[in-house]
């Protein structure tokens, strides 16, 4: 039996949920794949089933009314069924996300050193000064001035372009052989979010991390990924290299996508994306 080089491996991941009305079938069947330090977006509309792909891949749906398939294999082992003890053994530690609203990211009762020490302590010893003293050289790394006076802030008092540096320093600092990236469906500032994405390249890139980010706007895709998956309605109905998908798209939806894509502005920007995609073309082909 040859062994697989693959980091992760879905393979007909199947999700429902049992609801008071009956059951909600929300994945059907997804299987995606990412090697080592692969770069790899999953595009979809809203609730095609983006983030309980990540939730799944982290061990975060365990409630009664959940039902789950299929299999998540992560260097080599299935982990869709793990423990929680052995969920937190990888979270943060293998596998890090970032949500990339950094306020919804941030606990906001905390100061950033303490979120910090959590993320340091990593289920095994620290001490709050050697957690200090690392997160100071980490945030000394990715250019942050004042790294002293962002450790003992809140984050109510970092502005969203510097919150969003620490978030991805933090989720970065155990090194991580994959990163889920969850963009929110609303638009952030350009600027920040390209900054955020340089970032992620760069210190990905470092550490050979694998990538799986998830984002509605296709400008960020043809920025950052290697690899594409299209998700609608709990199927992947499309996958390919960046190129391909770009140049030859198959399926309607990813065409209406593709219409959807912001134009680049003049410094290479995405700009707001103005046209949404034509959900009656989508309609028309998917049902
Ligand atoms: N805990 C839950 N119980 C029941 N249904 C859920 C639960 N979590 C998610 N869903 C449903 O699963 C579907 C997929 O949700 P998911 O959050 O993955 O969408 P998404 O693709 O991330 O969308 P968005 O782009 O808006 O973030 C949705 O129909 C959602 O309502
Ligand atoms: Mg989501």
């Amino acid at each position: 039996m040859s062994m697989s080089n693959k980091l992760l491996k879905i393979q007909d991941l199947e999700l429902s949920f049992k609801m008071y009305e009956g059951i909600s079938y929300v994945l059907k069947k997804i299987s995606l794949e990412l090697d080592r330090g692969e770069k790899v977006a999953l595009v979809g509309e809203s609730g095609s089933g983006k983030s309980v792909t990540t939730k799944l891949i982290l061990g975060l749906l365990n409630q009664k009314n959940v039902s789950k398939k299929g299999r998540i294999i992560f260097n080599n082992k299935d982990i869709l069924n793990l423990s929680q003890s052995e969920f937190k053994k990888i979270r943060g530690n293998n596998i890090s996300i970032i949500f990339q609203d950094p306020i919804a990211a941030l606990n906001p009762v905390f100061k950033i050193k303490d979120q910090f020490y959590e993320v340091n302590l990593n289920g095994g010893k620290i001490s709050k000064k050697d957690s200090f003293l690392k997160a100071c050289e980490a945030l000394q790394k990715v250019s942050i001035r004042d790294p002293e006076r962002v450790l003992e802030s809140y984050p109510f008092q970092l502005s969203g372009g510097l919150a969003q540096r620490v978030v991805i320093t933090m989720a970065m600092i155990n090194k991580p052989e994959l990163l889920l990236a969850d963009e929110p469906s609303t638009a952030l500032d350009v600027t920040v979010q390209n900054q955020a994405l340089d970032l992620m390249n760069e210190l990905t890139e470092a550490t050979n991390t694998a990538v799986l980010l998830i984002t509605h706007n296709m400008g960020v895709v043809r920025k950052f990924a290697e690899k594409v998956y299209v998700i609608y309605r709990g199927v992947i109905v499309e996958e390919g290299t960046k190129n391909q998908l770009f140049n030859n798209p198959g399926h309607p939806y990813t065409k209406a996508l593709l219409e959807s894509i912001p134009k680049l502005s003049g410094d290479g920007l995405p700009k707001h994306n103005e046209n949404p995609p034509d959900y009656a073309l989508i309609k028309k082909y998917t049902h």
